[in-house]
């Protein structure tokens, strides 16, 4: 049987930086992605032999592209699409081409990535986007960004449902202020029981689970909805007993009393 594999986007730092040094000892071979290659060789030389790595702007097409077709040819059983970024100022003082390539890593390269993993997904895999608390609270200074999040959430939910009968496990996990390198968030002015350390994020995502069998004779990436029919109404079954009446019928509402015109009235006004 082969090892787990894990694909972890931005795992240079930060967040990503403590999923690829967790889940190894949780069994997952790790293929970490980022831009910075001097990063990810000092962690796949952490790591070990088995985690290797590959360097991608995921916020260009080619990029994407390139993991895309990674997922494709190596089988992942774990996507962590962790990679993110912010610009901090209103929006009209940050420019429209910065706006847009936090769009491209935040939202199209998790849409990307995403799909490549669920086109070749296994029952038993995961995919876990991260996403931020910030896409449940619009905010002024990052305005692109919490849009963004909101988006990544949105996603997530139902990709959970449609994958569900696939048993493919989808998560969009919502961080608060953690305490990383580049802190999206200003942290300075945060009580400092309101920030968390990424080890204690990351404990709390889906560590890896036995693949299941397929059921029902699915095949590998198909999807099917299951509906339950509703079950049959009753027929010519006695009626139940009236439980005994124990509180007394309230009193028909009377319609309140309008003053001013009836709609006899108004028909009399010529
Ligand atoms: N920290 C928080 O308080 C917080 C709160 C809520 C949500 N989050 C979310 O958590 C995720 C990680 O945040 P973090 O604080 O750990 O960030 P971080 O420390 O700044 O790490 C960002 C990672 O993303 C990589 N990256 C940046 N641009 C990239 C690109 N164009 N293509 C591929 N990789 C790229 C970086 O690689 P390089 O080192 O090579 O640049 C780095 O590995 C983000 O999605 C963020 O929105 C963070």
């Amino acid at each position: 049987m082969r090892a787990l594999r894990a694909l972890v986007t931005g795992p240079s730092t930060g967040i990503g930086r403590t999923f690829a040094r967790e889940r190894p000892a949780t069994g997952y071979a790790v293929t970490a992605v980022a831009p910075s290659k001097d990063r990810l060789r000092t962690l796949v030389d952490e790591l070990g032999s088995s985690h290797r790595y590959l360097v991608a702007d995921l916020a260009t097409t080619d990029g994407q592209g390139l993991i895309a077709d990674e997922l494709a040819r190596h089988l992942a059983d774990l996507l962590v699409n962790n990679a993110g970024a912010a610009h901090h100022g209103p929006f009209t003082e940050t420019t429209a081409r910065d706006a847009l390539t936090a769009i491209r890593l935040n939202c199209e390269a998790v849409v990307t990535l995403a799909h490549a993993f669920l086109a070749q997904a296994r029952p038993g895999d995961a995919l876990i986007n991260v996403s931020s608390t910030l896409a449940y609270a619009p905010t002024p200074g990052l305005a692109v960004h919490s849009a963004s999040k909101a988006f990544v959430t949105s996603l997530s939910k139902a990709l959970w449902h449609e994958q569900r009968p696939c048993r493919v496990y989808v998560m969009g996990l919502c961080p608060g202020m953690t305490a990383t390198d580049s802190q999206f968030l200003s942290h300075e002015d945060a009580t400092a029981a309101l920030i968390q350390t990424p080890e204690a994020l990351v404990a709390a995502a889906p560590g890896p689970r036995p693949p299941r069998p397929p059921h029902c004779g699915l095949r590998q990436g198909e999807c099917r909805l299951h509906l339950r029919r509703p079950p049959a109404a009753p027929q010519n079954r006695p009626r139940a007993a009236q439980p005994p009446a124990l509180i007394r019928p309230a009193r028909p509402l009377r319609p309140p009393e309008r003053p001013g015109k009836t709609v006899q009235q108004i028909a009399d006004i010529p």
